[in-house]
This record gives C-alpha cells, structure tokens and sequence, in this order.
C-alpha cells in the first residue's frame, strides 16, 4: 500500500463550476456524486475537492469560516459522506483541500482574536500596531511593506483595537500565526476528524507559507507579486511544522496522499520535503514551469520558449530521480486553460491537447488532470472586465486601472492569465448550459461548449478524453511509465519535446511537437525507433516525422 500513489493519477474537481444539482447556478456535491461514471470511465484513482467548507466566497471558497462543516451551497455533510461512499464503492479515493495558512475572517477564531487585545485568540492570528513613529491608518503606517497576493497592503487596520493583522491574500484571508503550539494542535485536531471520517488525504494549500519570520522584516522588493516573501515562503520552522504535522496526524494510517502546494519552492527544499525519510509530505506542487511565460507578475505575459520548459521540467526530474516524487500538472483553478496556453486551442485543438497530454503523462511523478482538461476545454471569451468573478482578476484591474494603466492592455493581460479562464461551467453536452446546471450558471459557460463536452467526446473514439483514458491505462498497466528513469533528448530543440524512460530493457521514447509545423525528431538511435513499436499516437509513413502539434510514444 505504501506509495501507491506512484501509479495514480488525480482528477481535481473546482465544486462551484463542475455539475448543479439543484438549479442554483452553482455546482455542489450531489451534482458530482451523479457524475462519477465520467471519472471512472476515464480511470482515475483519486479525486481532489477543491474546498467546499462554509465560506463567505471571497476568494470562492479559500476562505473558510467552518473547517468541519459543508457550505449550504454545495450541500450537507451527509452529501459528502454520500459522495465518500460511492467514490470508494468504485475503488477511488478522496483528498480534501486544506486551506490553513489562513482562515476566513468570518471564522469564529478570527471573531474572536479581533475581539480585543486581551483576547485568548488574538496570538492565533499576526497583529501588530502601526510602524513605529506612525499613527494607525497613516500611509505606509502599516507593520511591513509586505504587498498581499491580491493587490494592495498585506496588512489590514482593524480600527477597534488601533492594530493590524496580516493577510497574504485578501483582507478576508487573515493569516493563522503558526507559531503558536494551540493552533497547531487545533488544525491536527481537525485533520483527524476528516481522516477518521473516511478522507483519503489531503491538498495543502500554500502549505510553504506557513512558517513566517516572527521579526517580520520588510520586503526588499516591493515590486513583485508576493512582495515580502522571502519572509515567509519556506520559512524557518516549516520543515519542523511539517514534520509534527506528519507524527501527530499522518503517522500509522496507511492509503493517504499528501500534496503541499508551494509557489516558490526551490528543488532543493522540495526534495527535503519529499525525501519519504523525513516524514513530511509525498509530493508538492512547485510552480517554475508556469511561471516561464511571464515577467515579474503574472500580468506580465512573455512567449514560452520551449527549450525553457525542458529546462525547467528536466531539473525536476533529475532532482527527484533518487529521492522525491513529482506532481505532474499543466493546470488547475488558478492557471489558464493548458490547450490554449501551452499549445493550440484553434485549428490543432485536439491534436494539441493530446501532444501535452501524453508528454505529461509520460514524465515520471503523479499526473493531476484538471477537470475539463480531458476534454480538451479552452480558455474563455471574456468581453470585458463586467465577464469576470475572480477576486484576483478583479482587485488587479483596479489597481492597474486606477494607476494608470491602458485597460484594454489589463484586460488582455487578464483574458490570457486569468483563473476565470480555469472556472468556467463543466462542458457535459451542447445545450445550452452545457449540462451544468438548468439555472443560471454563476459565470458564463464557453460558447464553444456546442462542440467541445463530454457527450461528444465519449462517443468518438479519437477524443482528448480517450487518449487521456489511454494514457491513465498505461501508468497502470506499464511498469515503465510509473518507474522508469528519465532521460531528456533534444534538449537546444525549439520545437521537439523528447525523452526516453527506461526500467530494465524496457524503453520508451516520447516525443511532442510542440509546433504547427510538420518536424523531424532527431533522435540518437533512429533506426532502433524507426523500428519500435507505436504504443501512444497516430501512425505516420515515418514514427520520427511529427505532424502539427502531434505526439507519439514508441516502445523499444
Ligand atoms: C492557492 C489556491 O489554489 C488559490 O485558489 C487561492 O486563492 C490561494 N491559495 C489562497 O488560498
């Protein structure tokens, strides 16, 4: 059972935008619980919930006010024990976001920390008077310079008590202050709850940011999206809180997946947090390769070089070949569409979404397949800002607006990198809500949900869904796939991703051309590939000569 999770793959579900139920627009538990024929027909082993706690919904749902409960919205507890149950009817397993960097400031501990100074809470979140020499609510009075991740000062002034606390993300995300050995003790304590309660695991959110500087220093760049993370992002105690978290929830049950999200972090540190020795997590999830395609926020866009991406991904390959395990993604809620990113959402949509399929899959480490992302689904056609729900999308355009910026360049800059891009409605048929709901959905359905679902795609053998099926097929089939070494080819190409896996005299050759030009792959070795045998793609005269955007993978 141990390290079971090498030949899975995952399917993350975003709640609010996957199947409506009950005809509120928004999507909810017994509306995925009557879907889980199409994860099962795809061959998924474990679905990831996105958070569906009570929340006040400012940043939808990653602001929890109740960490044992289910938000009206998407159902009841019982709903969830329901869709626990068929889930591990079908031999799949559920993991949980855990959202604890932070709390909603709706959450009863937070009411009670802003409560006043002499609270027994208020050490449960960072609240510190105005910068020494300044009045509270002066400019620039707050604590540090620290920008939040969603425009704006990370620091808000709560009036009553003339003090700030900080937030990384929104001003209703205060953050938990985990230094104190009762919080600690209070998020273990609900951990076991949900394990005892039948969950398989967890996904931590922003998980790396826990552990902050006490002396809370100033950010020496105030430019960046995260200003003043050096402060907080892997931290000085985070392997220590890892590591308790580890012994005094994890320890002695067996069958979980953890996977600590972690913008920031280095190869290095993410070895030691997946090294199994140390008892801290199985995988994370590390950001480089999606952040190659922009400047020094992600507002500003940049073309992807390819020879960077192999770069990039090739490191973390050989970083974790001995010690460590990979989380393998293009995409989830907060990235943009991987077809209309990273390839072509046009002429070569399908092709296209197959190539980064099977070139993901290939790679050594547990694939995450975003929900949609199996249907090849694109980006969205926002009009204009008035499109948009996302509060970071949102908060950005007001900021970029108000300083001076040309809105029409914010906006083109939000349809590109946006997360509503990620959130539009499930693609389930061609009518007019798509299938999702018979409501009104709570942000528009792609138009192009006429041709692009999952009816359609279930009935044509040659979809983006049955390739995933295959490839999903393979990892649990091909011991190779899950096991074998990783070498990168081709690795100056602009246009060819190549690899080769090999476990005993089994070897696979993957190749992607990530192009809209007819290539030849210049492999070493060519007539030994010339001669394998075709396992993943279409057959041409020539297994070496790609078409646009094609992928194939050979057995030797
Ligand atoms: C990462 C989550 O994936 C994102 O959706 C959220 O806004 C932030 N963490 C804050 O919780």
């Amino acid at each position: 059972m141990s390290e079971w999770w090498k030949t899975a793959v995952v399917y993350q579900i975003y709640p609010r935008s996957f199947a409506d139920a009950d005809g509120d627009g928004i999507g909810d538990l017994p509306g995925i619980t009557a879907r889980l024929d199409h994860l099962a027909a795809l061959g998924v082993d474990v679905l990831w919930l996105s958070p569906i706690y009570p929340s006040p919904q400012d940043d939808a749902g990653y602001d929890i006010s109740d960490y044992q409960d289910v938000d009206p919205t998407f159902g009841s507890l019982a709903d969830l024990d329901r869709l626990l149950f068929e889930l591990h009817a079908r031999g799949m397993k559920l993991v949980m976001d855990l959202v604890v960097n932070h709390t909603s400031d709706e959450h009863p501990w937070f009411a009670e920390s802003r409560s006043g100074r002499a609270s027994a809470k208020r050490d449960w979140y960072w609240w510190r008077p105005p910068r020494a020499g300044m009045r509270e609510g002066d400019p620039g009075a707050e604590p540090t310079n620290w920008r939040s991740a969603f425009s704006g000062p990370a620091w808000e002034l709560d009036p009553a008590s003339g003090e700030y606390y900080l937030h990384i993300f929104s001003r209703k995300q205060p953050d938990l202050n985990w230094e104190n050995p009762e919080v600690r003790e209070a998020v273990y304590a609900m951990m076991r709850w949900w394990l005892d309660r039948g969950v398989d695991g967890f996904r931590m959110d922003v998980i790396n940011f826990i552990s902050k500087d006490p002396a809370l220093p100033d950010a020496h760049d105030t430019g960046a999206l995260f200003s003043g993370s050096e402060h907080y992002i892997c931290g000085p105690r985070i392997h220590e809180f890892l590591a308790e978290m580890h012994r005094e929830v994890l320890a002695g049950r067996d069958g979980l997946l953890t996977v600590g999200e972690m913008p920031g972090v280095t190869l290095e540190e993410a070895r030691l947090f997946t090294d199994p020795a140390r008892r801290e997590l199985d995988m994370v999830f590390q950001f480089e390769h999606v952040q190659l395609d922009q400047g020094a926020s992600k507002w500003e866009l940049r073309p992807l070089q390819l020879t960077d991406l192999k770069a990039s991904l090739g490191r973390w390959q050989a970083g974790l070949a001995e010690v460590g395990w990979n989380s393998l993604y293009w995409g989830n809620h907060d990235q943009p569409r991987a077809v209309s990113r990273f390839a072509d959402d046009g002429e070569h949509r399908v092709r296209a979404a197959k190539m980064l399929a099977t070139v993901l899959h290939m790679h050594r480490g547990t694939p995450y397949v975003y929900q949609g992302e199996e249907l090849g689904m694109t980006n969205a056609p926002f009009a204009g800002v008035e499109d948009l729900r996302d509060i970071e999308s949102l908060n950005h355009y007001a900021e970029a607006v108000a300083a001076g910026e040309d809105p029409e360049h914010v906006l083109a800059s939000l349809r590109a990198m946006g997360r509503d891009n990620a959130r539009t409605p499930m693609q389930w048929d061609g009518s007019p809500h798509a299938g999702f709901t018979t409501g009104t959905p709570w942000l528009g359905v792609n138009p192009n949900h006429v041709e692009i679902n999952a009816e359609a795609a279930r009935a044509d053998p040659g979809s983006v869904f049955h390739h995933y099926r295959r490839l999903i097929e393979l990892r649990h089939t091909l011991p190779v796939v899950a096991h074998g070494d990783f070498t990168m080819r081709m690795a100056h190409d602009e246009r060819v991703y190549a690899f080769t896996r090999r476990l005993g005299d089994v070897e696979l050759l993957v190749l992607g051309n990530f192009s809209g030009d007819p290539v030849v792959a210049k492999v070493p070795e060519v007539e030994r590939w010339r001669a394998a045998e075709l396992l993943v793609g279409d057959p041409g005269d020539d297994p070496l000569v790609l078409g646009p955007w094609e992928g194939r993978v050979l057995r030797a």
